[in-house]
């Protein structure tokens, strides 16, 4: 008689939903994000989406439903006639600073995926004013 080892099913891989749970959140947030209609045909500076995706922007704004943040074109038409808003917004990118839309402040570039330098901020501030 031949022996039955049926220890070799213990390498099969674990559920992850244990681990899971909170990026499911967020993967959620960013294919609702990813899904909405680009809106209005104006010229806009190209995308910067390395940027977007490696700082997570997309996970709580979207172009244009405010959802868990302002949308970027509430932001754009805000800022549109302010001298020097790209100059604040690039620092807030950047060092963070007291909340303009609500109680919830923008975490900063080390909680949203990693340093951010000037020129990347002013890249991604000057996108968002496009919308
Ligand atoms: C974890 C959620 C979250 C992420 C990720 C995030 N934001 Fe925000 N963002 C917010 C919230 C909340 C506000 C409103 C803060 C406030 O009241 O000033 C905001 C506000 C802003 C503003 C307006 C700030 C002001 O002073 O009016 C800009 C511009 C902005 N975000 C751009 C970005 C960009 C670009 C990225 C990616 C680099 C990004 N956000 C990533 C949540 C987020």
């Amino acid at each position: 008689m031949a022996l039955h080892l049926p220890a070799v099913a213990l390498d099969q891989p674990r559920s992850p939903g244990r681990l899971r749970s909170s990026t499911t959140l967020v993967r959620a947030v960013a294919a609702l994000a990813v899904s909405m209609p680009v809106a209005g045909a104006v010229a806009q500076p190209p995308e910067p989406s390395n940027l977007i995706d490696q700082q997570h922007c997309m996970f709580c704004h979207t172009s244009d439903a405010p959802f868990l943040a302002p949308s970027f074109h509430q932001i754009a038409e805000r800022y549109r006639d302010t001298p020097n808003a790209s100059t604040m917004l690039e620092e807030k990118l950047r060092h963070g600073g007291k909340a303009h839309w609500g109680d919830m402040s923008m975490p900063l570039p080390d909680d949203r995926g990693g340093p951010l330098s000037a020129e990347d901020a002013r890249t991604l501030v000057q996108w968002v004013l496009s919308q």
